[in-house]
């Protein structure tokens, strides 16, 4: 019996699938990556985007040969495209061959449905109209990528940003509770695990939906951070509207908290912002900034940008252009805007041509590009802390907290941590050697 998940979109869904395989190894099946091989397949879908939406579907389409091939073979959809509005019928009308079908609100149910498969043969479409709290005993096969281990904190979205779909499909957010998670963060460093990655739409707000003032996201890493055994702590996302100084100074004292910070901005008007429903503006987001630079200079600092967002002006396009060049960011997530029915956004008029799109996406990576090279120069003679990963042609594979890859003129053992300093960028590849 064996079992094959496609998952698409962000880490959250990384992880929920890594709980649907558990659900699936507790039953007795096993992995492949062969199709052809597979009793289960599985798709944990996306929605951010219409472009992905596009790109499930095709792969929905595609599986109606195996399924005609070998009829006993459970095709199940789930996650943020099957939650959303009205998706779970179209997929139903358009692959009448698929035979599961549920929402983000109830994975824990997953097992449930493939035994009730098995046993009745009858087709299950059972999509949550709301979250139900938060299910903890959920089996959980872990991917291991790069010893890194994902850890819910909360889930959900009360922001309601006009362009998004996540409140839409993944509800109110909702915080685990401290003592849960610093269980789990416990068993797993007792695993080796070397990342622990702490997952949430907005970590900063983590504990805001709890009664006790003192849950909140500094404490929560304070008490991660303080846990015996070689280890850091990683997190995402972090919204700039709740990300407090208290939290940046916790980062900066902590060794075991990664200097990594992922803080989208998505547009650098202000215009664009409100319009947006983010609730700051680019001068505090540029305060932002400066704070986190004076409590961590060496830290890493990614964004998320939105180009196109209805309304967006030549002018609006340059705000963000001119604050991405004044951020210099170490890494720029950027998209353009898609329209997502039943989003405030979606019905704003002035939406923008595609082409325009285009070309300001365009022009946006060409700028994160030139940037990035710059700062892979400038980074010779800085020091950073890595994990080891094997040894290459180009010297022993070494990786940041941010993901980026070096190579280290030495032997190393794999899986430990090492401070380096980089000395030499060519090729697009930077070179590093061993510091005490
Ligand atoms: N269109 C384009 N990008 C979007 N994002 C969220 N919703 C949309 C949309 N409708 C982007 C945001 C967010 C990232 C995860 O995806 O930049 O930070
Ligand atoms: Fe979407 Fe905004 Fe919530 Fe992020 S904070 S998930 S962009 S609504």
């Amino acid at each position: 019996m064996k079992y094959i998940i496609k998952t698409f979109g962000c880490q959250m869904n990384v992880h929920e699938s890594e709980k649907l395989s558990g659900m699936l190894e507790s039953l007795g099946y096993t992995n492949t990556d062969n199709y052809n091989d597979s009793d289960v397949i599985v798709f944990n879908t996306c929605c951010i985007r219409d472009g992905v939406e596009q790109k499930i579907l095709g792969n929905i389409g595609a599986l109606k040969k195996l399924k005609k091939k070998n009829p006993n073979l459970i095709i199940a959809i789930c996650g943020c495209m099957s939650q959303a509005d009205g998706r779970a019928d179209l997929i139903l009308k358009k692959f009448p061959f698929v035979d599961i079908i549920f929402g983000t609100h109830n994975i824990h149910k997953f097992k449930e449905y493939v035994q009730q498969k098995l046993s009745t043969n009858s087709k299950i479409i059972d999509v949550w109209e709301k979250e139900e709290g938060i299910f903890e005993d959920v089996e959980i096969k872990r991917d291991n990528f790069f010893s890194n281990a994902w850890v819910n904190i909360n889930f959900g979205c009360n922001n309601f940003c006009t362009y998004c779909i996540v409140p839409y499909v993944r509800g109110r957010e909702r915080s685990r509770l401290p003592q849960d998670i610093i269980n789990e963060c416990k068993q797993l460093i007792a695993e080796g695990y070397k990342y622990i990655t702490l997952l949430g739409q907005n970590v900063n707000s983590y504990g805001n939906d709890l009664d006790d003032p003192n849950i909140n996201f500094a404490n929560l890493l304070k008490d991660c951070a303080s846990l015996d055994g070689d280890f850091r702590i990683k997190f995402m996302t972090s919204h700039p509207k709740d990300l407090s100084e208290d939290v940046v100074k916790t980062i900066a004292t902590y060794p075991k908290l990664s200097k990594v910070i992922h803080l989208p901005i998505q547009s650098g008007s202000n215009d664009i912002l409100k319009s947006m429903n983010r609730k700051y503006t680019r001068e505090h987001y540029l305060e932002l900034i400066s704070m986190i630079r004076k409590h961590i200079p060496n830290a890493y600092i990614s964004t998320d940008i939105i180009v196109g967002f209805p309304g967006e002006t030549e002018k609006d396009f340059l705000d963000t252009y001119s604050l991405i060049e004044e951020v210099r960011y170490d890494g720029v997530f950027a998209f353009m805007y898609s329209r997502r029915s039943g989003t405030v956004a979606d019905k704003m008029e002035n939406q923008i041509d595609e082409e325009v799109k285009k070309d300001r996406i365009h022009k946006l990576l060409e700028l994160s590009k030139r940037i990035t090279k710059e700062k892979n120069k400038e980074s010779i003679g800085s020091n950073m802390n890595v994990i080891a990963i094997e040894n290459t042609s180009d010297g022993y594979k070494v990786m940041s907290d941010s993901g980026k890859t070096i190579f280290v003129d030495d032997s190393l053992e794999p899986n430990k941590f090492y401070n380096i300093q980089i000395t030499k960028f060519a090729c697009n590849k930077l070179f590093a050697k061993l510091v005490n």
